[in-house]
């Protein structure tokens, strides 16, 4: 029931974790790549077609984002669990995510590429469980509340270039993570509710560690097309395939931690050209 499964590369084991609905079963499939990873047998090798969106559970129900519940903090469990809740969903996505670039564009890229984004997947499969496990110990399960689509949109608009995928996914979406998630934990704490806050300070250090290597395989793929602009290069693939400003305040540090520097993304912000993307 419960054992190991076989692998026949580490392509085969990202569409094992993409085609598998069940949340559970993609946390124990990532889990079983590390390990078998970690023996050094196992090739990154190829898949000749990846879906085209994760399966996924019957629930949560997908909704626009306008129409999600606000995550606003009280006391009670009721507000605790609607932000947990929304979390736990970015990162199932965010596991969905990091193997659909192991799966799409690792053979573009020298094998430490696909090694770097096992270690994302593998820290995302953990972030979902501490937070699936989080909502439990609140009477809740993930599921229990709609949720919204906006990450896989960005990942299927992002589907054709390993280019504008780094620029927008780990240096946008996670980056964002970055900036919002400081208050997060200080609001959960004003709460008292200090299992959740240290659950979100792990994906915080986490997530600057995922950005870096967003940044860093940008600026190798960049480089490897003879981009001599790669800020310009990525401020074009935003505006491209990004909609809506960036939205600041940004936290400059934990960005800068991650060699992300702010004469990238602040000119985006709010800008006219950044704007001209607001729907
Ligand atoms: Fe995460
Ligand atoms: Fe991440």
């Amino acid at each position: 029931m419960d054992e190991t499964p076989r692998f026949a590369s580490l392509a085969a084991a990202a569409l094992a974790v993409l085609t598998a609905a069940d949340p559970a079963e993609k946390v124990r499939l990532t889990r079983a790549a590390v390990q078998v990873w970690a023996m050094g047998t196992l090739s990154v090798g190829s898949v000749s077609s990846i879906p085209d969106r994760p399966a996924r559970p019957d629930q949560p129900t997908l909704v626009s984002p306008s129409a999600m519940p606000h995550r606003r903090l009280t006391r009670g469990v009721r507000g605790r669990v609607t932000l947990l809740h929304a979390l736990a969903h970015i990162e199932l996505n965010a596991v969905d995510l990091a193997w659909d670039i192991v799966a799409r564009f690792a053979p573009q890229f020298p094998p430490a590429f696909a090694a770097d984004w096992l270690t994302v997947a593998a820290d995302e499969a953990e972030h979902f469980a501490l937070l699936a496990a989080r909502l439990a110990d609140l009477g809740a399960a993930y599921g229990d509340l709609p949720a919204h689509d906006g990450l896989w949109q960005s990942a299927q608009e992002t589907a054709g270039d390993a280019l504008a995928r780094l620029a927008v996914i780990p240096m946008v979406h996670e980056a964002r993570g970055l900036d919002v998630t400081p208050m997060m934990i200080e609001k959960l704490r004003a709460v008292e509710d200090e299992t959740s806050a240290q659950v979100l300070e792990r994906i915080y250090r986490d997530e600057i560690g995922h950005v870096a290597l967003g940044n860093r395989w940008f600026l190798w793929l960049a480089a490897a097309r003879g981009l001599d602009d790669p800020r310009r290069a990525w401020q074009t693939l935003i505006r491209q395939h990004f909609r809506g400003a960036l939205k600041p305040p940004f936290n400059d540090e934990a960005r800068a931690t991650a060699g992300f520097p702010g004469d990238w993304y602040a000119p985006l912000a709010l800008s006219g050209d950044a704007l001209a993307h607001v729907p």
